[in-house]
């Protein structure tokens, strides 16, 4: 393991068979992330980010090569690293308030008594600004909002590492923008490390130190840039930054020389 591996890939592959049908998702990824990192994975549908993601979180086995966090192969969820599905909907519980959604990340994990879990869910529906909705249930909530629960459920364990598959893809644009500041807040003061799948250039350079494009697959890693702007980010001017402009032009290069896709690009 070298210095800086917090996270380490080396070799994950994955063919999937469904109903006798092989498909290689992942031809073999190697990546290294350092702690305090938020990487952002993108690529075309289908390639196969879910899939890494999944095997990331040790939801799903790889069909060769490890995943290690922190040294440790990772063989099923690890205590410290969590998930956040893309569909809050599916992921809520519509028959129980926000305050006992939250809560419940905390209660299945156990050895915490009903105060601990109490102080700990009030403190983590304020750090996502959701005081005084306690007692509504999801239906009761808008769609940024009803993400915004999902995400207190994931930080009320505490997690150092933060997998997000896709999260704000059902929201509407500025919903999307206000879910953003709120995760690049919830990452630097908390210290987090994040590894984000969008399929949005333009938001995985917004948020990310880093951002790794994978191909069509079966996918190996297209390009990985790290992107030199410092944080906090601003809404707009980030956005307007020569930077900012250069590693959107080589992404799209990327991902579009990979469909077949026609353009302008210089590639570099
Ligand atoms: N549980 C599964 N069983 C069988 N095949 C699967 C399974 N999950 C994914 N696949 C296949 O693996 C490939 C990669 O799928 P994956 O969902 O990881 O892609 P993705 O990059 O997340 O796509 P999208 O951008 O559309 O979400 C696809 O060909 C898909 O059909
Ligand atoms: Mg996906």
């Amino acid at each position: 393991m070298s210095a800086a591996a917090y996270i380490e890939l080396s070799g994950v592959k994955k063919t999937w068979n469904a109903q006798g049908r092989l498909t290689t998702a992942l031809a073999g990824i190697d990546l290294v992330i350092e702690k305090g990192a938020f990487v952002s994975i993108v690529g075309p549908s289908g390639c196969g980010k879910s899939t890494l993601l999944q095997i990331m979180a040790g939801l799903v086995p790889s069909s060769d090569g490890l995943v290690r966090l922190h040294g440790q192969p990772v063989r099923e969820p690890p205590r410290d690293m969590i998930y956040v599905f893309q569909q809050y909907t599916r992921s809520l519980f519509p028959w129980k308030n926000v305050q006992r959604n939250v809560a419940y990340g905390l209660e299945s994990r156990g050895g915490l008594s009903a105060a601990d879990i109490a102080e700990r869910t009030a403190q983590t529906i304020a750090k996502v600004k959701l005081q005084g909705f306690e007692n509504h249930y999801p239906w009761q909530l808008s769609g940024g909002m009803q993400q915004r629960v999902a995400i207190a459920r994931a930080l009320a364990c505490a997690p150092d590492v933060l997998l997000m598959d896709e999260p704000f893809s059902s929201v509407d644009a500025l919903t999307r923008v206000g879910l953003q500041q709120l995760l690049l807040d919830l990452w630097q003061s908390l210290g987090l490390t994040v590894i984000f799948v969008t399929h949005d250039v333009d938001e995985a350079i917004y948020l990310s130190t880093r951002v790794v494009a994978l191909s069509r697959p079966p996918a190996h890693v297209g390009l990985d840039l790290t992107i030199a702007l410092d944080h906090p980010r601003d809404a707009i001017l980030t956005r307007e930054h020569v930077h900012y402009l250069d590693y959107r032009h080589r992404l799209l290069a990327q991902l579009f020389a990979d469909e077949g896709i026609a353009s302008g690009a210089v590639h570099s």
